[in-house]
């Protein structure tokens, strides 16, 4: 299978936005992977609206919005006005997740659910129709550079039978952690996007780095 690769913009160096989207750009990676984070839901404060009316303005993929934030219901038209293509909600920040997917759709951006490290992709089962892809957190969620999750290959083996059993095509998305050393390996499992971070900015030649991790 084909896999998409969405470089994380918080390893962006945000004093040199522009340009590091302009990089992305010009790149083989195919999504932008924005990480907003609120603070409550998750142990950090990112960026919010502002800074991803300006990233839309000057980006030419399409834009992975991830928002860890509690009650995300309060922001999904602000993030469909703002240009996100895909807008992903944490499971556990949502009580009415059916519900929250559902508007997801209705506003015109494919419906995304994350799941934490720890919880099951069981509580996916009942929502499977609904969705559009899954991101499974292969780091508790708040930071960038952190430690993969070996965990994380069972539960996309797990994720992928589910929604093939279910005769779903939602994405298997990977986030935390993703590298030269592990990527190809999440493919096999099932994986079909893969969020890069640190290992794309942070590498000293990241359009090399896209196009190792891209596997061509
Ligand atoms: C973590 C974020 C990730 C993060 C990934 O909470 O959801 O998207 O930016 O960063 P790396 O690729 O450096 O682990
Ligand atoms: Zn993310």
């Amino acid at each position: 299978m084909e896999h998409l690769l969405a470089p994380s913009i918080l390893a962006a160096d945000f004093a040199n936005l522009e340009r590091d989207i302009r990089l992305i750009n010009s790149s083989q990676a195919d999504w932008f992977h924005l990480d907003v984070m609120d603070g409550v839901f998750v142990p950090n404060i990112s960026f919010g609206m502002p800074v991803i009316k300006s990233i839309a303005a000057h980006a030419t993929k399409p834009l992975d919005v991830h928002l860890m934030i509690v009650d995300p219901d309060r922001y999904l038209a602000t993030f469909a006005e703002l240009g996100a293509d895909v807008l992903t909600v944490h499971a556990e920040a949502c009580t009415h997740l059916h519900r929250t997917l559902g508007q997801i759709r209705s506003l015109g951006m494919k419906a995304g659910v994350a799941l934490n490290p720890h919880t099951p992709v069981a509580v996916l089962e009942d929502v499977i129709d609904e969705l559009d892809l899954v991101c499974l957190m292969s780091v508790n969620p708040g930071f960038g550079g952190q430690k993969f999750i070996q965990r994380t290959f069972d539960k996309t083996r797990q994720m992928r039978k589910m929604l093939n059993d279910a005769g779903s095509k939602a994405h298997i998305e990977i986030d935390g952690g993703v590298g030269a050393g592990n990527w190809k390996a999440l493919v096999d499992a099932g994986a079909d996007v893969l969020v890069a971070g640190s290992s794309t900015f942070n590498a000293s030649d990241p359009l090399a780095a896209i196009v190792e991790m891209k596997g061509v």
